[in-house]
C-alpha cells in the first residue's frame, strides 16, 4: 500500500529531468546574477537526480518566488507527511517552529541520499546524531516540558544498544527509530506508539524473537496480554534507554540485583495483593540461605530466576514451572549434585511469622512461649525472694 501510494505520486511528477539548460539553472547555475547558487552536481548525486527544480520548488520563474518554505516533499511521500502531520514534532510548531524538526532538518535539501547509504544522514548508523541534537540539548528541553531531560536520552549511548552501535559499529543494533517508529514518533502513553506497554514485547521482539515468545507465553506476559497492566513486561525487568549486559554488575538483570528488579512488585502488597500472591516473597528470600549469600555478594547461589524462570515463569501449579513437583528437583540439582532425599521438597519462601512455613513458624512460637514463661516465672521467684527478705527484718 505505501509502495504503491508514492509511486502514483513520483511517476507523476518525475517526468522531468535536470539539464543543464534548466530554465532556473539560467539564474541559479552561476554566481553573477545575484541569485542564490546551486550546484547541479549535488542534486545529480542525490537520491533526487530524476526531479526537476520545479518537483519541489513550485516557483514562477517568470513572477515573484515564494521561496523555500513551500518545498513540496510531502507531494510525493505521503505516508512520510502523513505520519509527521501527526507526530509531536508536528504539534511542537505551535510552541516554537526553531525547535522542532521539519522534513529538511533530518533529511537535508538537495544533499538527500538513499537511507541505505552509509553517508546519508539518517543511515541507521547516523540518525542517532540527528535526534540527539535536540533531545540532549538543555536549551530545547527547557522548553517543552513534557520532554525527558537530557540524562534520561544520553543513557541510551551507554546502553548495551548504544555503544553495540555507535561504539563497535553492529548494525543489528537498535537506533532510537527502531523503538519509536518512523516520523510519528507518538509518545509511549498513546495506544498508537510501538511503545505503549501493550506493545513492547513486540517490538523489542522483532529483534529479540525467541526471548519475546517465551514471554509472552509467561504468567507475566499472558497477564498482561488479558489487561493486567501491573504485570511486567521487557523494560520493567531490563529498563529503558539504559538496558545493560546482563553480565554487566550495573545490569538491573545482573545475578546480584535480580531480587531488587523483582521486588518493585513482589514486595508491594498493593501490586501482588490482588492477584492473591504475597508479598513476602523477597523477605522470606533475603532471610535464606541464598539470599544471605546474594547480599554479601556471591552471584552463582540461586536468584528468584534461577528457581523460577527467567522469561518463561510460571505458577508452581503449571507443569512448565521450573518450580512444578515433576521439574522441581532437576532445578535445585543443576546446582546442588547428590541431592539428599526430599532435599527439593520442603518450602523455600519459609517464614518464621507464617503458620504455612509448618517448622520455622512452631520453632518460634515455641521459643517465644518458653522464654515468656522463663522471664515471667524469674520474676515472679524475685518477688517472692523480696517479700521473705521483708518478712525477716
Ligand atoms: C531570472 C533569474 C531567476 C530565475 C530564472 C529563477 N530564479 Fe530563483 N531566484 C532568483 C533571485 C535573484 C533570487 C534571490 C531573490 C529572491 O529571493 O527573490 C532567487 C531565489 C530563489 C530561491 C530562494 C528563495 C528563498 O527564500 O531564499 C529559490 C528556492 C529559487 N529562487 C528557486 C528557483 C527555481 C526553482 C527556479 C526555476 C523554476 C528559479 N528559481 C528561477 C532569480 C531567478
Ligand atoms: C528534492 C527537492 C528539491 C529539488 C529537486 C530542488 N530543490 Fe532547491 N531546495 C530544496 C530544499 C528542501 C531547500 C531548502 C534547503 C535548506 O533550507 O537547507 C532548497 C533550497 C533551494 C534554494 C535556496 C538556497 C539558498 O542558499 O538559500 C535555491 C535557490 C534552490 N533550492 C534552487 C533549486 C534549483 C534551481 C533546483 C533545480 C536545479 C532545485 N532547487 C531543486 C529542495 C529541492
Ligand atoms: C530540531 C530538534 C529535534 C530533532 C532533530 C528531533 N526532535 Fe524529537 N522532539 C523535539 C521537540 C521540541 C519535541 C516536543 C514537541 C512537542 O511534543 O510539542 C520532540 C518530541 C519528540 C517525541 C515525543 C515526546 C513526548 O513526550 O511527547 C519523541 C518520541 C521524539 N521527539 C523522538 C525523536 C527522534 C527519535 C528523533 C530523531 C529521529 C527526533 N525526535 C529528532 C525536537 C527534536
Ligand atoms: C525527526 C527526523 C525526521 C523528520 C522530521 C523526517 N524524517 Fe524522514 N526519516 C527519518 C529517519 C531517521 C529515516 C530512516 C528510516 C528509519 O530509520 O525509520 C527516515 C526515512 C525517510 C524516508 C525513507 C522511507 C521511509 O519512510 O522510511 C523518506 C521517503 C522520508 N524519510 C521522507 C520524509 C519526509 C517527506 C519528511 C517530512 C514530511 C520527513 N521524512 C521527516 C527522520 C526524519
Ligand atoms: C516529485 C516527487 C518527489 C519529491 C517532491 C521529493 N521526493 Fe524524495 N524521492 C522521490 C523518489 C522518486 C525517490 C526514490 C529514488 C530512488 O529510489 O532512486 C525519493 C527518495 C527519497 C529518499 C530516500 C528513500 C530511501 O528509501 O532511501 C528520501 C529520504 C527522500 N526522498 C526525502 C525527500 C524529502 C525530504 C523531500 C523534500 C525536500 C523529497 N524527498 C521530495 C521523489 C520525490
Ligand atoms: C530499546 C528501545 C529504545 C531506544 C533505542 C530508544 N528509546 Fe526512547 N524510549 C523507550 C521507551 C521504552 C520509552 C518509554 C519510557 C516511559 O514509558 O516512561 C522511551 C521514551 C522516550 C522519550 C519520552 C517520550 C515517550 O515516548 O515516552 C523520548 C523523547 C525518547 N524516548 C527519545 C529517544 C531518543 C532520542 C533515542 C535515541 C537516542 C531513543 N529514545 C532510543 C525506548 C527506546
Ligand atoms: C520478569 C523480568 C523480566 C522480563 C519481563 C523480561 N526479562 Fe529479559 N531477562 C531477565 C533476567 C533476570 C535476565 C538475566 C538472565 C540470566 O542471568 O541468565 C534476562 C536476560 C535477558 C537477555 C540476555 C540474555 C539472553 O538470553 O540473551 C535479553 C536479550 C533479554 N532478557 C531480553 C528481554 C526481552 C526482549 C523481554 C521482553 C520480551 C524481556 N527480556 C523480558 C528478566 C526479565
Ligand atoms: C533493532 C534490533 C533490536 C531491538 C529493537 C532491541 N534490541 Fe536488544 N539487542 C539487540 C542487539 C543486536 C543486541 C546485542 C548487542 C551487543 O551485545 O553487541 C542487543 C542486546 C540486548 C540486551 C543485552 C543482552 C545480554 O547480553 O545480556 C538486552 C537485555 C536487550 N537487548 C534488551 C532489549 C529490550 C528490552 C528491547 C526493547 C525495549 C530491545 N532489546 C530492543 C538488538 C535489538
Ligand atoms: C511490574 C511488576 C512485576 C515485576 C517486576 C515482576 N512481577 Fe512477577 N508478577 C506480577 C504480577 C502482577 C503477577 C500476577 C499475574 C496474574 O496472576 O495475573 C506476577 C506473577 C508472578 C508469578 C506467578 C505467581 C503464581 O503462583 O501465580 C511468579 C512466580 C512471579 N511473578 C515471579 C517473578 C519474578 C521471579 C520476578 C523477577 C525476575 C518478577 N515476578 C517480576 C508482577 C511483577
Ligand atoms: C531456591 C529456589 C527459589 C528462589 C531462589 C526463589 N523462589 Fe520463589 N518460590 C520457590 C518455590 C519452591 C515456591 C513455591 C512455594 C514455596 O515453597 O514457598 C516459590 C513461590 C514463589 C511465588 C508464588 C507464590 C506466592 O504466593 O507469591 C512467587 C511470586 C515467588 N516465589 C517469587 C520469588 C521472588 C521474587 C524471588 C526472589 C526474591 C524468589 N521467589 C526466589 C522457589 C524459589
Ligand atoms: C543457581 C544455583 C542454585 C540453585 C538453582 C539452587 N541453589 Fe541452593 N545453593 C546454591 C549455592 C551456591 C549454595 C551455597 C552452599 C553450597 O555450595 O551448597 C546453596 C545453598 C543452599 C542451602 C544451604 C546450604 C546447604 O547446602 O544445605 C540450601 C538449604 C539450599 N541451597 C536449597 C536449595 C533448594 C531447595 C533449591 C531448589 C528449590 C536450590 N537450593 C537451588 C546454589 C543454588
Amino acid at each position: 500500500m505505501a509502495g504503491i501510494r508514492f509511486l502514483v505520486g513520483a511517476v507523476l511528477l518525475s517526468a522531468t529531468v535536470l539539464a543543464a539548460d534548466d530554465p532556473c539553472l539560467k539564474c541559479h547555475g552561476q554566481v553573477s546574477t545575484g541569485a542564490p547558487a546551486v550546484d547541479p552536481a549535488v542534486l545529480l548525486n542525490s537520491v533526487h537526480a530524476e526531479l526537476g527544480c520545479n518537483d519541489c520548488h513550485n516557483v514562477n520563474p517568470e513572477l515573484r518566488h515564494v521561496g523555500t518554505h513551500d518545498v513540496l516533499c510531502g507531494r510525493c511521500h505521503i505516508d512520510a507527511a502523513e505520519a509527521y502531520g501527526v507526530s509531536p514534532h508536528m504539534h511542537g510548531r505551535e510552541v516554537s517552529v526553531e525547535d522542532v524538526p521539519g522534513c529538511v532538518t533530518c533529511h537535508g535539501g538537495h544533499t538527500i541520499l538513499a537511507v541505505d547509504d552509509p553517508e546519508s544522514a539518517v543511515n541507521h548508523r547516523n540518525s542517532v546524531s540527528v535526534c540527539i541534537k535536540c533531545h540532549e540539548d538543555a536549551s530545547v528541553t527547557a522548553k517543552f516540558t513534557q520532554l525527558p531531560k537530557p540524562p534520561m536520552i544520553k543513557a541510551y549511548e551507554n546502553s548495551v544498544h548504544g555503544r553495540a552501535l555507535m561504539t563497535e559499529g553492529n548494525m543489528r543494533a537498535p537506533a532510537c527509530t527502531d523503538c519509536h517508529g518512523g516520523h510519528s514518533f507518538m509518545p509511549s502513553d498513546q495506544p498508537e506508539s510501538p511503545l505503549y506497554k501493550t506493545h513492547i514485547a513486540a517490538t523489542c521482539g522483532r529483534c529479540h524473537e525467541e526471548i519475546a515468545s517465551h514471554y509472552t507465553a509467561s504468567v507475566h506476559g499472558s497477564a498482561l496480554a488479558k489487561g493486567t497492566l501491573e504485570s511486567p513486561t521487557c523494560t520493567n525487568c531490563h529498563g529503558e534507554h539504559d538496558i545493560r549486559a546482563h553480565l554487566d554488575p550495573t545490569s538491573k538483570v545482573f545475578a546480584g540485583n535480580v531480587p531488587r528488579t523483582c521486588s518493585d512488585c513482589h514486595a508491594s502488597e498493593k501490586v501482588v495483593g490482588k492477584f492473591g500472591l504475597k508479598a513476602d516473597r523477597i523477605a522470606t528470600f533475603n532471610e535464606s540461605f541464598h539470599g544471605t549469600a546474594i547480599e554479601l555478594g556471591e552471584t552463582t547461589v540461586a536468584n528468584c530466576a534461577s528457581c523460577h524462570g527467567v522469561h518463561d515463569i510460571y505458577p508452581q501449579s503449571d507443569e512448565r514451572s521450573l518450580i512444578h513437583t515433576v521439574n522441581i528437583e532437576k532445578t535445585c540439582g543443576s546446582c546442588h549434585d547428590d541431592l539428599p532425599q526430599d532435599f527439593a521438597q520442603g518450602q523455600v519462601h519459609t517464614s518464621a511469622t507464617d503458620p504455612t512455613s509448618g517448622g520455622e513458624f512452631y520453632v518460634r512460637k515455641f521459643y517465644i512461649w518458653f522464654i515468656s514463661i522463663l522471664i515471667l516465672a524469674f520474676v515472679l521467684y524475685r518477688v517472692l525472694e523480696y517479700k521473705r527478705r521483708v518478712k525477716r527484718v
